[in-house]
């Protein structure tokens, strides 16, 4: 596997990248680490609250965990193409949930949050990989609105 970014399109080196899922890992070892997550984004707005007044956490909890590892795959300079990225966007598109793209910043900014929270080696530059780690895939998600 390559270990410059700007060999593909992937925005880190692949240690970088490391640096991020071991973080994930970190915080998905935390029975608490998704409902602090989803407490952190509905606390956001009520905007944001309002989305989810029907939701069922334990199934979304399966899905937000397996979403997480499609998005940092993304990071890597795959799935722009995938199924899975496909189906994410368009569960959320205008024609389905009606997630506008400006609160995907939100959704990041109570992620980070959340990682804050739960991940003990978390610092400011875990952070900003995580953020970089996650461009890809939001910003996918926004094109497709
Ligand atoms: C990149 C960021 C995001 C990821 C990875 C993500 C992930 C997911 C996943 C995996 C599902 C379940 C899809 C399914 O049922 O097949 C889902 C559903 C949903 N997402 Fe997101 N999401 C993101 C951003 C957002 C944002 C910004 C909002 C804004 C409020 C949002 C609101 C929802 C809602 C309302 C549902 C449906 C919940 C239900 O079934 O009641 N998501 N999301």
């Amino acid at each position: 596997m390559s270990t410059n970014p700007s060999e593909t399109n992937n925005p880190l080196s692949y240690d970088d990248l490391e640096i991020v899922k071991a973080s994930l890992r970190r915080c998905l070892a935390n029975p608490e680490f998704l409902d602090r997550f989803y407490k952190n984004f509905t606390s956001m707005s009520a905007q944001i609250a309002e989305q989810f007044k029907n939701t069922n956490f334990a199934f979304q909890k399966i899905m937000l965990k397996s979403s997480l590892h499609i998005m940092v795959t993304m990071a890597s300079g795959g799935m722009q193409n995938s199924d899975a990225m496909d189906k994410l966007a368009t569960v959320h598109n205008r024609d389905h949930r009606n997630i506008k793209p400006e609160w995907y910043y939100d959704w990041l900014d109570a992620l980070m949050k959340t990682i804050r929270e739960i991940d003990p080696q978390y610092n400011a530059s875990i952070d900003q990989l995580w953020r970089t780690a996650m461009q890809p895939g939001i910003a996918y998600m926004q094109s497709k609105y």
